[in-house]
């Protein structure tokens, strides 16, 4: 699979990297129950698709996704890097908390290592910038970690370029990781530019927009969802008037798709992918047959034309 470089020191990550919030399980923002099997193969699929990264975090199932993940680490003889987060902890009742205190990213830190089994965390990232006025401070104390060789390069999540001008005058961030596909375009304001001529890499989340994007989704499709699925109880998009709108784009991105012979999850992908800023689509797979179908993604590029087909798809909805 291609390759892209991480800001300026790399390392060369795969354009695809495996997105493992599903595979938490249940949570406040879970996406409905998850056999641990299955998610097991979806992580051994997405090596052998040549995959060589893996994106988690701790608030993923509240320690879950980790362990999972550390658990398919422990069969690898030849092991994926590994990026995880601070700074979203857990109450009793399964919900996020907020919390950047030094000494807590501390914690985190080890108990990530921990669920892990490893000795070292090839990308730590905070995970959300909140509260706002503790960013230094949490940023400090990941440089710490960097320094102690407890993990190997800090990235943010869910910035924006005047947080980016901050934090790097302290240290500056190897990546950037925001959400971005046809749903959410936002980073191209400002934030892909920026980072392009900061050489800081970008990770770029939900390029399918959690499954909208494949096609597969229809007002039957939904109500089958499980009430503990996070798209059904919080995400705008996946409710009206959004939804509807959402599904007739897919449904034209899949008859785009179709005449190249590939799935509509693939162009999805492509199309975060065509702009060489990226350093690389995180993808997210929770059983077989779901990463071997989106890796393929990888090696398309979207020429002139069929961009034009899909702005011209997205627009006439
Ligand atoms: N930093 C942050 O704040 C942040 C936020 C969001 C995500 N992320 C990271 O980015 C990763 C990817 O984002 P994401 O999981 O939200 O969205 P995504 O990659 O756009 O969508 C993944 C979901 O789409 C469905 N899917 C996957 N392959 C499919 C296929 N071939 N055909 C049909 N459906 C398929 C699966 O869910 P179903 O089968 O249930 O439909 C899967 O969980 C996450 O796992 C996480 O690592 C980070």
């Amino acid at each position: 699979m291609r390759t892209r470089r991480l800001g300026q020191n790399g390392p060369d990550l795969t354009v695809i990297g495996l997105g493992t919030w599903a595979i938490g399980g249940s949570w406040e923002y879970g996406w409905g129950a998850q056999d641990d099997r299955d998610s097991l193969e979806a992580i051994f699929e997405a090596m052998d698709c040549g995959i060589n990264w893996i994106d988690t975090a701790p608030i993923y199932g509240c320690g879950h996704s980790e362990e999972v993940v550390g658990k398919a680490l422990k069969q690898m003889q030849k092991k994926p890097l590994i990026a995880t987060k601070c700074g979203l902890l857990w109450n009793e009742k399964r919900e996020k908390i907020h919390c950047l205190d030094r000494e807590s990213i501390f914690r985190e830190c080890e108990a990530s290592l921990r669920r892990l089994g490893i000795e070292t965390i090839d990308l730590y990232q905070l995970h959300w910038p909140v509260p706002d006025a503790q960013l230094e401070d949490a940023w400090e104390a990941m440089c710490k970690l960097a320094e102690q060789g407890k993990v190997r390069q800090v990235g943010i999540c869910n910035g924006s370029v005047e947080l980016l001008e901050r934090i790097s005058s302290i240290r500056p961030p190897a990546s950037l990781q925001n959400p971005y596909s046809m749903v959410e375009r936002g980073i191209e304001d400002s934030l892909l530019d920026y980072c392009g001529q900061q050489q800081i890499g970008v990770l770029a989340y939900s390029p399918m927009y959690k499954g909208l994007l494949t096609g597969k989704f229809s007002h039957a499709y939904m109500q089958q969802l499980p009430a503990d699925d996070h798209r059904k109880r919080f995400d705008r998009h996946f409710q009206e008037p959004q939804f509807s709108r959402y599904v007739k784009r897919a449904d034209r991105l899949q008859e785009i798709a179709a005449e190249h012979n590939r799935p509509a999850a693939q162009l999805a992908i492509a199309w975060v992918l065509r702009r060489e800023t990226v350093t690389s689509a995180i993808v997210g797979a929770r059983r077989t047959g779901q990463i071997t179908e989106t890796a393929g993604a990888s090696e398309w590029i979207l020429d002139a034309e069929i961009m034009e087909s899909i702005d011209r798809a997205w627009d006439s909805v």
